[in-house]
């Protein structure tokens, strides 16, 4: 399929335009990054996997009605998406305590939360995406209220799908991110879920063993990046019989 021209190139995609107007191409590069990119390696097939997963996560989504950008994959590394205006918020979901919050609140990593607690961060590298209240993104028109509640309820029923899916393959979904954007319809607006749904944004431990399939383990160095991806792929009956070693002998 033709591809336009270089729209962003961010930490872990790049965005081509697309071939009809409205759709862009998303390119998964095997680039890790951590800690507001402090931390940078390129970790073998890791692109591969996450445009498999995300993929896969955003098919579901649609399967149940949850609205999103995915459109198809075209090939190992890149999918078809719908153009959107993003909200510029990572809208963060948590049903454990880890990370930052864990560090914030001294509250012990993997302690369950009484129920899913919400949480934004404004989308600015340069400020390290601080974490804002909802009161901040009303007041400088962010997002709109009415939106909030709309953003709420597609992270709620997000965070539901995700869970139990991963509960079915014997994984705990810790926390993840998403991001949404806004597709124009006519005279209407609607929120859709875009960006990624993968091991990049999500934090993933397994149920018996309590281990990390997830980028903490590039982050905290807990070994290799692509086998813990490759194990989540593998379980959802993502990648059956190919490696990402083998996709990357076909596509790089
Ligand atoms: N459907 C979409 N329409 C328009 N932009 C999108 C869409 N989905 C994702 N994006 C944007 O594409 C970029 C994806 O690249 P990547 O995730 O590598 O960026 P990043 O380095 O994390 O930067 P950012 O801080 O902007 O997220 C992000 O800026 C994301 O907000
Ligand atoms: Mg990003």
């Amino acid at each position: 399929m033709a591809r336009g021209k270089k729209i962003y190139e961010g930490k872990a995609k790049t965005l081509y335009e697309g071939p009809e107007p409205g759709t862009l191409i998303q390119y998964f590069k095997d680039d890790a990054t951590a800690f507001n990119a402090e931390k940078k390696a390129i970790v073998d097939g890791k692109g591969v996997l996450n445009n498999r997963l995300s993929e896969f996560f955003m098919e579901g989504l649609n399967s149940i009605g949850v609205p999103n950008h995915f459109i198809k994959r075209l090939n190992m590394r890149e999918q078809l998406i719908r153009q959107c205006e993003i909200v510029p918020l990572e809208v963060i979901v948590r049903n454990y305590a880890a990370g930052s919050m864990s560090k914030r609140l001294g509250i012990e990593e993997g302690t369950q939360l009484p129920r899913p607690i919400i949480e934004f961060s404004y989308k600015d590298d340069d400020l390290g995406d601080p974490l804002v209240p909802e009161e901040y993104i009303i007041a400088f028109g962010w997002a709109s209220q009415q939106e909030m509640d709309d953003i709420v309820a597609l992270a709620l029923r997000v965070n539901d799908y995700l869970s139990g899916v991963m509960y079915g393959v014997g994984i705990k979904l810790i926390d993840f991110k998403i991001e949404i954007g806004r597709v124009f319809e006519g005279d209407f607006m609607r929120l859709i879920v875009a960006d990624e749904i993968s091991p990049d944004s999500c934090r993933l431990w397994d149920i018996e063993s309590g281990q990390k399939l997830d980028k903490d383990v590039f982050r905290r160095d807990l070994g290799n990046l692509t086998d813990a991806y490759t194990e989540v792929a593998r379980r959802l009956g993502v990648l059956p019989t190919n490696g990402p070693a083998a996709a990357n002998s076909v596509i790089n």
